[in-house]
């Protein structure tokens, strides 16, 4: 068996399953400040950093990768990529460059960034200036969790929206079509590894919770130019919509693991799921690009499952059924 080292996963929250699928392949260690953060407890290790503008968060974190002998740190939410990526090769982190980290996280600078290499992005304007049509989306620039977005149908409705969002907004095209997001990987040097499409049947909270993996060519090739244009390093997920008039707009791009974790997991192939290729090229492999290739029409349905801690906050290991979830195959259908 190969060598087992260290892998960092930071802001883990409630992603039980990213962190279990890590610890397939890795010593898992989870960082998270908030005690109740279940995911935690999927990993190996866990600590407590300081705050993510603390000076002492990035040295906290080498003092641990030091210790456990991390040759990847990843990172689970959008609010340390990049401080991460301007801590350069300080981590081993999977993260853009700090210039993309910056832009993508601001969703108008992300539309100047798409427009700049070509890339299709939804006509976007700031308050004040002309929005090309109606009905548009008021939205936040540095959201997150689909807060805070307003569809707004006239200039009247815009204006209020505008002043009603307490925070700065930008004023985009509302499209029309259906949903996608394309979950993707990139090597350490920007070559997009894969880049596998869902569609969005239903989402909460900017969380995924049903979808279906779908092969669709010029979705895979959205996603690749995305991941290589930005240089992304590690994974990222694109948000798009077909929109009947105008076609592809990319309305979000995430360089980070996106918020349907397992449709990429069941869609790849075997030996090849994002984890293990993160873990390889840890480990200084080098993998071969092969977008495009996974299994697809299988649908995901997602649900809440829960640890119980006891009063000094540690997992007392008991569960609400014995064995845990009940295999969901003993269910038989009839209609009645
Ligand atoms: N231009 C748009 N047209 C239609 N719906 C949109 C548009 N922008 C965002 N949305 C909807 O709002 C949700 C959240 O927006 P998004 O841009 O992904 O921000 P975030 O996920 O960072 O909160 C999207 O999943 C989508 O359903
Ligand atoms: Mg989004």
């Amino acid at each position: 068996m190969a060598e087992r080292f260290g892998v960092l996963l930071t802001g883990v929250g409630k992603r039980y399953d990213i962190v279990s699928a890590f610890g397939e392949h890795a010593f898992t260690i989870a960082a998270d400040p908030n005690p109740l953060a279940p995911a935690r407890y999927a990993a190996d290790l866990h600590v407590t950093p300081p705050r993510i503008d603390d000076p002492d968060y990035i040295p906290f974190l080498e003092r641990v990768a030091a210790e456990h002998d991390v040759r990847a740190v990843v990172p689970l939410t959008d609010l340390d990529i990049e401080v991460l990526a301007a801590a350069g090769e300080r981590l081993p982190s999977f993260v853009p460059c700090a210039a993309v980290a910056r832009a993508t996280f601001d969703k108008y600078e992300t539309h100047h960034l798409l427009l700049s290499h070509g890339l299709p992005s939804p006509p976007t304007v700031l308050p004040g200036e002309e929005p090309q049509s109606f009905p548009v989306m008021v939205k936040p620039r540095r959201g997150s969790g689909a807060r805070s977005i307003h569809p707004a149908a006239d200039r009247a409705e815009m204006e209020f929206f505008v002043g009603y969002v307490k925070e700065p907004v930008m004023v985009q095209r509302l499209m029309d079509g259906p949903e996608f997001s394309i979950d993707l990987l990139c090597d350490l040097d920007g070559r997009c590894l894969n880049a596998i499409p869902r569609t969005m049947i239903e989402s909460r909270g900017g969380e995924s919770i049903k979808g279906t993996v779908i092969h669709d060519e010029q979705l895979i090739e959205l996603g690749r130019a995305v991941g290589e244009a930005l240089g992304v390093r590690g994974p990222c997920t694109v948000q798009a919509f077909r929109d009947a008039e105008i076609g592809l707009g990319v309305t979000d791009v995430n360089t980070r693991f996106g918020g349907a974790f397992p449709a990429p997991m069941y869609a790849a192939r075997p030996g090849r799921t994002y984890p293990e290729l993160i873990v390889r090229m840890a480990r200084g492999e080098t993998i071969e690009p092969h977008v495009g290739d996974f299994a697809h029409r299988h649908t995901f349905t997602r649900y809440f499952w829960q640890l119980e801690l006891d009063a000094d906050l540690r997992p007392t290991g008991r569960d609400i059924v014995a064995r845990g979830p009940r295999d969901p195959r003993r269910a038989s259908a009839a209609d009645a």
